[in-house]
């Protein structure tokens, strides 16, 4: 566990503003009853089959949930497939021709639009070309896909034929991507040529190749033709995607799951270098990611929704695809970067396709701020609804921003506090029902019970620091690591009893029952959204031959909330220099993904140790908040942090 010291992390409540639900609002929401919560809390397994029962089930369940700590099954037995329950009963229930996808490139003018009609010819076709391929249920299939809607469709045409998907997020290195199908051994890589990005072209498969010399599982690869690019392809190994769906039949009979077979696999950052393959499953997953969705952004049947997330990351699969489509809903991708060609482009998007319902990051928020004002001004902005805001804590000055600005001071924001593990939301604000704080996710979802305890267990005293914990199962929790059960309990159901899960974030709960969340308390990231592993960029740190040691600790960002730094000590024969600070970036950039780039190289003779040589990585994150080392008596080498200190400043 963290330093107890650092689980008591100041709030960042600036004032106590609240913002109560519109009246207008409040009175056509879909939950707007606060008596929701009592019931649900005393009736949680009633709760959540309601919610299981706006599924479509062929076989339905004979137990809601058996809890046998720290291991869940929802809704026993039952037997359901996700991409019927996304696109083919929304057919049946006649809305066919309604717009499932709306997709928006980059290139200004490049869209594409699928009916939930079209959306199951063509989940069916490349369901049908996967199973010639000889994919079978159980098998999983690799994506690494730029935003494209192929993406969404390739994770569709799986859950069909009951092959869970492990999606790659594009921005990663080929380093990373070989690792993920290696662990995942998959047979079957979808990949394209390459994608838009601020007008250039990003060569995807010059990546995908470099990754695919060293997974010898591979048999097949699909390469979707995005940029048209000439590329050399193995033609025994590589066949493009239009070719291999072009003769294939539009029908494709969903396969029946398992309420707990797996749906997909989604590698995450943990504590060390090796990613974890969080397991969700398809009936508690779907459930809880429709349910919330539904509730969280009060989906309507007219509803146009943009989540701006990569559907890389779990924000994108679960409320870009499988809780939108779940409930019928009109989802929008978009392609691109929100400068392109202009800083407008995300609120010229709002304004033509009248979107409803926007989600996105703080991140995000914080840069539109920047830019300023008279972009999003330029647009007419007043058919949103409800706005999102997910990925970190939101600080109250971009919240009220978001507000005033983009939601024109009567849109409700939901905060929305969860992460790959919990596959859905855990806390956020039900918009027809919460009074918003500024700056705090709010409550559990109905049903739920979180709580922020002490290292010994206990219950924080208000407004305390402390760790926060889930204390009930969900229907949509992470079931396991992929084949690393030990790590699964070790990780989330090890520090206090095993019947509370332990999240890795910091968090305070304040005087009317409200969360605020701080960060993470662990070794992991959150850049600009991004979770990223401390110990990933190390081992890619002192991969490199000039490199002896090196620790990475996150400094805090205006933008982006954290960026990495990299403290090395360089092996002997090696001088400190611009130039090579710029090749281990490149080198960490190259084995991580741009992303994981460090923001600064700080170059010393030694870091702070403990005496058994242990490094304290807690100094380093002090001398990077700009706070006092505090007693470093303890070290084996209390001169080095002065030292390190004027680096820093
Ligand atoms: C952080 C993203 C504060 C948190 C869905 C969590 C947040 C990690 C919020 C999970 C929020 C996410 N307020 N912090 N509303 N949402 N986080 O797995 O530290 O990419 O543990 O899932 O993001 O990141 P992940």
């Amino acid at each position: 566990m963290a330093d107890e010291e650092e689980a008591k992390i100041e709030s960042r409540l600036e004032g106590k503003d609240i913002y109560s639900p519109p009246e207008g609002f409040k009175e056509q929401a879909n939950v707007n009853d606060p008596e929701i919560y009592e019931y649900a809390e005393e009736n949680y397994e009633e709760f959540w089959a309601d919610k299981a029962e706006r599924l479509d089930w062929y076989e339905k369940w004979d137990e809601v949930l058996k809890w046998d700590p720290p291991h869940a099954e929802w809704f026993v037995n039952g037997k359901l497939n996700a991409s019927y329950n996304c696109i083919d009963r929304h057919v049946k229930n006649g809305k066919g021709d309604k717009t499932a996808i709306i997709w928006e490139g980059e290139p200004v003018d490049e869209t594409k639009e699928y009916t939930f009609s079209e959306l199951q010819d063509e989940v069916s076709k490349f369901a049908n070309a996967l199973k010639e391929m000889g994919v079978e249920k159980g098998d999983i299939v690799t994506f690494y896909l730029p935003m494209i809607p192929e993406l969404a469709i390739g994770l569709l045409a799986c859950a069909r034929i009951g092959a869970p998907h492990s999606v790659v997020f594009g921005g990663f290195s080929p380093e990373a991507l070989k690792e993920r199908i290696n662990d995942a051994e998959s047979e079957v890589l979808v990949t394209a040529d390459g994608y838009y990005r601020r007008g250039g072209t990003i060569k995807m498969w010059e990546n995908a190749e470099k990754a695919l010399k060293n997974t010898p599982s591979i048999d097949n690869v699909v390469l979707v033709d995005r940029m048209e690019r000439d590329i050399e392809i193995n033609e025994e190994r590589d066949s493009y995607y239009h070719e291999l769906v072009k003769d294939q039949p539009a029908e494709c009979e969903p396969e029946k799951m398992d309420a707990e077979d797996m749906l997909f696999l989604m590698y995450t950052s943990g504590t060390t270098g090796k990613p974890k393959g969080v397991v969700h499953t398809t009936g508690g997953y779907l459930t809880g990611v429709s349910a919330t969705h539904n509730w969280v952004f009060d989906i309507k049947d007219d509803d146009i929704y943009w989540c701006t997330a990569d559907i890389g990351w779990i924000t994108g699969h679960s409320y870009i695809v499988y809780g939108p489509l779940a409930n019928g809903c009109t989802t929008l991708m978009y392609e691109g970067s929100p400068d392109y060609p202009e800083k407008d482009r995300f609120w010229e998007i709002v304004e033509d396709y009248e979107v409803t319902k926007f989600y996105t990051a703080p991140t995000a928020i914080r840069l539109f701020m920047k830019w300023g004002e008279q972009y999003p001004n330029e647009h007419d902005l007043s058919s949103l609804k409800v706005l999102g805001s997910v990925g970190e804590p939101i600080n109250p000055k971009a919240w009220k921003w978001y507000h005033e600005v983009i939601g024109g001071g009567d849109c409700p924001i939901v905060d929305t506090w969860w992460q790959t593990e919990t596959g859905m939301m855990l806390i956020t604000p039900l918009p027809g029902i919460t009074d918003l704080k500024p700056g705090s996710a709010t409550k559990p979802f109905p049903g739920l019970r979180a709580d922020v305890f002490d290292s010994q267990g206990d219950s924080v005293d208000t407004n305390e620091g402390g760790y926060l914990v889930i204390k009930r199962p969900w229907p949509s929790m992470l079931r396991t690591l992929y084949q690393e059960p030990e790590r699964y309990v070790e990780t989330y159901w090890s520090e206090y009893e095993n019947d509370i899960y332990f999240a890795g974030d910091g968090a305070r709960k304040d005087e009317d029952g409200y969360f605020w969340v701080v960060g993470r308390l662990d070794d992991v990231l959150n850049v600009a959204g991004h979770r990223l592993s401390t110990m990933e960029m190390e081992s890619a740190l002192v991969d490199h031959p000039a490199v002896a040691e090196a620790a990475v600790v996150g400094k805090p960002d205006e933008l982006k909330g954290q960026v990495p730094v990299g403290y090395v000590i360089l092996e002997s024969g090696n001088e400190p220099s611009d130039e090579l600070a710029q090749e281990l970036r490149a080198h960490v950039g190259e084995i991580i993904g741009p992303i994981g780039k460090p923001a600064a190289i700080r170059f010393s003779d030694d870091l702070p140790k403990t005496r058994s040589g242990k490094i304290m990585r807690r100094i380093l994150k002090k001398l990077e908040k700009g706070e006092s080392a505090g007693d470093t008596s303890t070290l084996r080498n209390p001169d080095i942090v002065k030292e390190l200190k004027d680096k820093v400043q």
